[in-house]
């Protein structure tokens, strides 16, 4: 018996890293995958169908079901497609898991429109637009969904020379959360997992380069069973959560509100500085 007997799930951006890993992890557990990748490059240049065809197969080799999509995440009929995939092949969908991504890291005074554009139509734009299609699936069908996004601590907590990234992470992160209530009445339940793993977005980066463990101890195989969790009845109807996820560790991100101080008239300037500390107090 595995968690995800006869489930339907589609995974965007499948065909490397992190996605491979959950394709591999969702067939195991008994999903039949649609692994959609685009097949480009890290900054998202270019197309090959081989790198999903190649996940599909492996599955097919261990005696899993899986088809192949090429679509691109970031177009509404590209996310329209993708979806149509699993319904065409399977019969419906249960679970999606918004999962592609690519870079183009620049300062901000240096980046340009392109980079911006191209970052947010992939990740953020294309979390909306597969999103879209299959809650309408999901809610049509009436048997509930979860679907799971990828955020990034880029987006949560900051990062230098990637305000395109971060901007579209933080996005999905809102986005979740607001899935999360559309979703309710529906039994349609919406995550997100921001990740680490070194994958070949990060094996370059400063935290990662020289370190001869970080392929082991950071392989994209320590994310795959939190995501695994969430498309799982395990997760019950928990909704709307952030979870952080490096090699062993697993945490919640969590957005805070602190008890905050009233007055009742307009506050000046000054009294905000003399008053930041209860302010700002947890
Ligand atoms: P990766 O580069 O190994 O895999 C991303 C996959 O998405 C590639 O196979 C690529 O072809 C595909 N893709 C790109 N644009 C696409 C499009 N328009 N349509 C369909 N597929 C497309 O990267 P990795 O590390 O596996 O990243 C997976 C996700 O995790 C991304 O959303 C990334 O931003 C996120 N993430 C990764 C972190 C890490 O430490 N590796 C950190 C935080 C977030």
């Amino acid at each position: 018996m595995g968690l995800l007997d006869g489930k339907v799930a589609v995974i965007t951006g499948a065909g490397n890293g992190i996605g491979r890993a959950y394709a591999h992890a969702f067939a195991k557990e008994g999903a039949k995958v649609v692994v959609n990748d685009l097949g480009g490059t890290r900054d998202g240049q270019g197309g090959d169908d081989a790198a999903a065809q190649k996940v599909v197969d492996e599955i097919k080799a261990g005696g899993g079901e899986a088809v192949a999509n090429f679509d691109s995440v970031a177009t509404m009929d590209g996310g329209k497609r993708i979806v149509q995939t699993a319904v065409d092949t399977f019969g419906h969908i249960d679970i999606l898991v918004n999962n592609a991504g690519i870079l183009r890291d620049r300062t901000l005074a240096k980046m340009t429109e392109e980079e911006w554009d191209a970052v947010v139509a992939v990740h953020l734009k294309g979390t909306f637009s597969c999103t879209q299609a299959a809650f309408v699936a999901m809610r049509d069908r009436g048997e509930g969904g979860r679907i799971i996004n990828t955020s990034s601590l880029s987006g949560l907590i900051g990062n230098f020379g990637q305000a395109n990234y971060g901007a579209a992470k933080a996005g999905v992160a809102g986005f979740t959360r607001v899935v999360a209530f559309e979703g309710q009445r529906h039994n349609i339940y919406c995550n997100a997992i921001a990740p680490v793993a070194f994958t070949r977005m990060t094996e370059d980066l400063p935290m990662m380069a020289g370190d001869d463990s970080a392929s082991q101890q950071l392989g994209p195989e320590w994310i795959a069973p939190t995501a695994v969790f969430l498309a799982s009845e395990l997760a019950g109807d928990m909704s709307g959560k952030i979870f952080g996820v490096a090699g062993g560790k697993i945490f919640e991100y969590r957005i805070m509100e602190t008890a905050g101080v009233v007055k009742d008239e307009p506050w000046t300037p000054q009294q905000i500085a003399a008053e930041l500390p209860q302010i700002m107090a947890l």
